[in-house]
């Protein structure tokens, strides 16, 4: 095979290590993915009867404080201003998230100043006396109170989770921000906006390199395909950023995840909700979310009369599913630490990326994970010194 490293995946984490090592290195990388599509889950693309474009796997919204990352991203494309708003429905009233003093003197129907919300935030979050939480409703209590608690967190987490939270562990949630300000950023990071052409230009500008073949379609574990683990592994480098236990033919087991339903509709009203993030925190309403894509990018010239929502179920992963989010029970954690030792041991193959390390990583985590591997292993091996690994 006439490559120097193949890639398994062409999200984020792949892309980067692809492009770093073409343009730096001057080698040539083989990117393969088993979708039809480059970019793994920020991919996005147009609803063909408006020109608004959707986020097939969910709201991505880009921000970071991280100044290497920052710099690296803006060389494939300009961000917009965008900034990142998010409200949630409750028993029919409209709040701004996370809780910030709006939220407070909203529901309480008060004036308080940040110094009474305070105060009256952890009186309410005393109740336990200070005993150890014992599950997630108790934490949820023990940070910000019971009445802030059951009205936004309760209800959310569970339809996340589809498991009364009496039944889940306090660790799930180790903080809830809440906000004694006006402040109603969702990000608190430096940088923050939308790739101005949209996330596939810039997956795809990332590709665009002499040095780069991007193959799609092509499964890593599909031994009828040339560019299978069989052929590859022991013979040219891989850099693998699909799922850690697939690669192990799930000897240890599998770890599990949480996956999301995306229920799409095209309604003919120009705004359906005049803005691009609604949670609805009741437990009687069985989506999580609603998204209107068209507030993403108010520059743009979308119809006036059309609008692409998408509602949003949550459940557990099973075969089959995406998996979206790692669900970390003690058990997962047990075998991920097995599967780390067997990935120790795979001669001359890195794992990254959120599938490849079962970590929850945001974007720019994606990205700056992938830069500190091609610094700490790839630069190294290309260059004539030691590690791969
Ligand atoms: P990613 O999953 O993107 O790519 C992995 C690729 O590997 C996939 O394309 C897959 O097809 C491929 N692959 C797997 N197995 C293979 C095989 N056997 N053979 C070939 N290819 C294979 N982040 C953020 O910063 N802001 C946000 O708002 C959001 N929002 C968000 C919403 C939802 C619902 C989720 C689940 C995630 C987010 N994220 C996010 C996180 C973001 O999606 C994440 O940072 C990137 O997808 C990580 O990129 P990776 O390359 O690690 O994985």
């Amino acid at each position: 095979m006439d490559v120097d490293l193949v890639v398994v995946g062409s999200g984020f984490f792949g892309l980067t290590v692809a492009e770093r090592v073409a343009t730096l290195h001057g080698r040539k990388v083989l990117v393969i993915d088993r979708r039809p599509h480059i970019g793994g889950n920020a991919y996005s693309e147009v609803e063909p009867t408006t020109g608004i474009e959707v986020h097939r796997y969910g709201a991505h919204l880009f921000h970071t404080s991280n100044e290497r990352v920052w710099e690296y991203v803006n060389r494939f494309t300009a961000f917009t201003s965008y900034v990142h708003r998010v409200f949630t429905t409750h028993r029919g009233e409209v709040f701004g998230m996370p809780i910030n003093l709006g939220t407070i003197n909203q529901f309480f129907r008060s004036a308080h100043g940040p110094a009474a919300a305070r105060a009256l935030v952890r009186e309410q979050a005393a109740e336990l006396g200070g005993a150890r939480p014992q599950n997630l409703d108790e934490q949820g209590v023990s940070l910000i109170g019971r009445p802030l608690y059951e009205a936004f967190i309760r209800g959310y987490t569970a339809k996340q989770w589809q498991t009364d939270p009496r039944d889940l562990p306090a660790s799930i949630i180790s903080r809830l921000p809440v906000r004694y300000t006006y402040d109603n950023r969702y990000f608190n990071d430096t940088h923050e906006g939308l790739p101005v052409d949209g996330y596939t230009a810039w997956l795809e500008r990332m590709a665009d390199h002499p040095n780069i073949e991007v193959r799609l379609g092509t499964d890593f574990f599909d031994e009828s395909q040339p560019v299978s683990k069989g052929d590859v592994v022991g013979n040219v480098p891989v850099v693998y950023t699909g799922p850690v236990d697939r690669y192990f033919d799930h000897a240890e087991g599998d770890l599990s995840w949480r996956t999301l339903d995306f229920d799409q509709q095209v309604l003919d009203v120009g705004d359906f909700q005049g803005t691009s993030v609604m949670n609805y925190a009741d437990e009687d309403v069985p989506f999580t979310r609603i998204l209107e894509f068209r507030h993403f990018h108010p520059e743009r010239d979308y119809p006036d009369d059309r609008t692409v929502v998408t509602r949003e179920y949550s459940r557990f992963a099973e075969h089959g599913d995406e998996p979206y989010y790692p669900i970390s029970t003690a058990t997962d954690r047990e075998r991920l630490l097995a599967y780390r030792d067997l990935a120790a041991r795979e001669r001359d193959v890195l794992f990254g990326g959120r599938l490849g390390t079962y970590r929850y990583l945001d974007m720019h985590m994606a990205i700056g994970s992938a830069l500190s591997m091609v610094d700490n292993k790839l630069a190294p091996h290309f260059d004539g010194g030691a590690p791969l690994r």
